[in-house]
């Protein structure tokens, strides 16, 4: 491992566990900049240059290691739109939207979004050279550019399903100026959230700090009431990964 990291704190440390098969050199120019548009597009042109073939980048760990946490989020349908709407938000060039895609039994519409055109661009370009048969041949996936600090712009209230953030939170809280846009994204995604709905952020976070985070986020005023939980993902290179899965709070009248 290059010598600049052994000056790292502990969550830079992660952040580098987390990439640093792939991006060794340019590791030091994210950390602290994991907000910012340009950052991303550099990791993500970076990552796809020198290679003749796509190849998904995954942040931690791939579908495989979260298929439990998720498809059994998606076995039913309690309302009366025909698909279940699916985010994977800050996607980047993850196979996880594509996977979800193709294994579902129920239809659904996943939407991959990123803040990069450039991990969007790759994306679509790779389902186009490699069409996906989904399970149901109703479901629909989909790739857009989009900041999920604005995602009320793009969603109605209570008109999503499922999202998910594999490291997507974890990369704004962990910025220099991304704590007040994490906060904004948790209080969006539980706006467009159905009552039904689930919001799971995969992250290597410990549960006291991410457990007091997302409690206190929600109980402030204009936030819609959410319960949180957590779960064990599981150990990869001596780090413990979690699934912390929010639910808004169904309000009893
Ligand atoms: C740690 S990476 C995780 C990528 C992917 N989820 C995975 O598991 O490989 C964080 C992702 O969030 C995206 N991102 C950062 N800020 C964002 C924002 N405001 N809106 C949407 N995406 C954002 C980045 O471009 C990056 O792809």
């Amino acid at each position: 491992m290059a010598p600049f990291l052994k000056s790292l704190t502990l969550s830079g440390r992660r952040i580098v566990a987390a990439c640093v098969r792939h991006h060794s050199s340019f590791t030091t120019e994210l950390i602290g900049n994991m907000d910012k548009k340009a950052a991303w597009d550099r990791f993500y042109t970076e990552s796809s240059s020198g290679s003749p073939t796509f190849k998904h980048f995954e942040w931690f760990f791939g579908f495989d290691s979260v298929r439990d946490f998720v498809m059994p989020l998606l076995q039913t349908n309690s309302h009366s739109d025909a698909l279940l709407r699916v985010l994977d938000m800050g996607c980047g060039t993850s196979a996880l939207g594509p996977s979800i895609y193709r294994h579902s039994l129920l239809p659904v519409q996943v939407t991959c979004a990123d803040i990069s055109p450039v991990a969007v661009r790759l994306m679509q370009e790779q389902a186009q050279a490699k069409a996906i048969q989904p399970h149901n041949p109703s479901s629909q996936l989909r790739f857009v550019e989009l900041d999920c600090t604005q995602l009320l712009q793009h969603y109605g209230s209570s008109s999503v399903d499922l999202i998910i953030d594999k490291g997507t939170t974890d990369a704004l809280l962990r910025s220099k100026e991304g704590k007040g846009k994490a906060s904004l994204v948790l209080k969006q995604c539980l706006e467009v959230l159905r009552s039904s709905g689930s919001l799971l952020q995969f992250s290597d976070e410990d549960p006291d700090a991410r457990l007091l985070w997302l409690e206190t986020e929600a109980q402030q005023p204009g936030v819609m009431k959410a319960d949180v939980g957590v779960q064990e993902v599981g150990e990869l290179r001596g780090v413990c990964y979690y699934c912390y899965q929010v639910t808004p709070r169904l309000i009893v009248k």
